[in-house]
């Protein structure tokens, strides 16, 4: 039971198919306490069964964008928690299903910001809200989920690649000032796989093709691979691992063609 005694909070859960389930899932079958977050009255339910079957403490309704919810979000994780978070998942993304259809160079202002905001600043402000709670733990590990497009032009990706770059050097900032109490912050840079959200990226057919054609390993990736890397940065076994990517994406990013 690796995560035995671990209190941790999810967020992204939409469904069965959402990689924060399958993170979720390695976390509450290795001992964690599982608290989870939902954004919208439409996924309520899906998280709801889900979570019940994880024997969850708390379930919460938490859009990112709003900072009074953060703020009340993680106040009732201290509840249930008795004041400690060992673990935080980020596994949060949107952009407009039309940016990601077009060309990047007409994506226009407020959507380019919404992107962004939704995407990394997320991770930014919950790390933040996440940080006493896991101080009062001892230390923490924090993980997000990022993706190739944020450090090369992947047609269709769009703005999405550029809140990634934001995320990924999002992530090695809070790395910095946040080791000092013992709190490691870490990304999994997944191949695609097939989720609601993936489903709104034009292309994304071509993209699983190429994967496949083209890596290394020659075949695609699934949630349940992302869940077991990330569950490696989550626990113990990762304890000085801060900062850093690591690729579940049969060995594609390692290629020139
Ligand atoms: N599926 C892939 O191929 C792939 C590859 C690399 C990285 N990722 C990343 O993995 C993460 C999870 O995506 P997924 O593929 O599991 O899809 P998903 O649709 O299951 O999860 C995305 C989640 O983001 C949540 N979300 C969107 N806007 C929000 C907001 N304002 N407030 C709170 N939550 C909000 C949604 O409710 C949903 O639960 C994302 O960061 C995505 O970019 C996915």
């Amino acid at each position: 039971m690796p995560f035995k005694g671990k209190r941790a909070l999810v967020l992204g859960v939409a469904n069965k198919r959402s990689i924060a389930w399958a993170i979720a899932k390695r976390l509450a079958d290795g001992g964690a306490e599982v608290a989870f977050t939902f954004q919208g009255e439409r996924i309520e339910k899906n998280v709801r069964d889900l979570a019940a079957s994880v024997s969850s403490p708390l379930v919460t309704e938490l859009d990112v964008r709003d900072d009074a919810a953060i703020e009340r979000v993680f106040a009732e994780v201290g509840q249930v928690f008795g004041g400690k978070l060992d673990i935080l998942v980020h596994s949060v993304a949107y952009a407009a299903a039309e940016d990601l259809e077009g060309r990047f160079t007409d994506t226009p202002r407020d959507r380019f910001w919404m992107a962004i905001d939704v995407s990394a600043y997320s991770l930014v402000a919950t790390a933040r809200a996440a940080q006493p709670l896991m101080a009062a733990a001892g230390g923490g590990s924090i993980v997000t989920m990022t993706y190739l497009g944020g450090e090369r032009a992947v047609p269709h990706y769009n703005v999405m690649g550029v809140a990634k770059a934001t995320l990924d050097s999002s992530v090695k900032y809070l790395a910095w000032d946040l080791g000092e109490q013992n709190i490691r912050v870490n990304a999994v840079s997944a191949g695609p796989v097939r989720t609601l959200a993936a489903r709104s990226i034009a292309g994304f057919p071509t993209m699983e093709s190429i994967v496949e054609e083209r890596s290394p390993l020659h075949r695609h990736v699934d949630a349940e691979d992302v869940g077991a890397a990330a569950a490696y940065l989550l626990g113990d076994g990762a304890k000085n691992v801060t900062g850093t990517t690591l690729y579940v994406d049969s060995g594609y990013h390692a290629m020139g063609m």
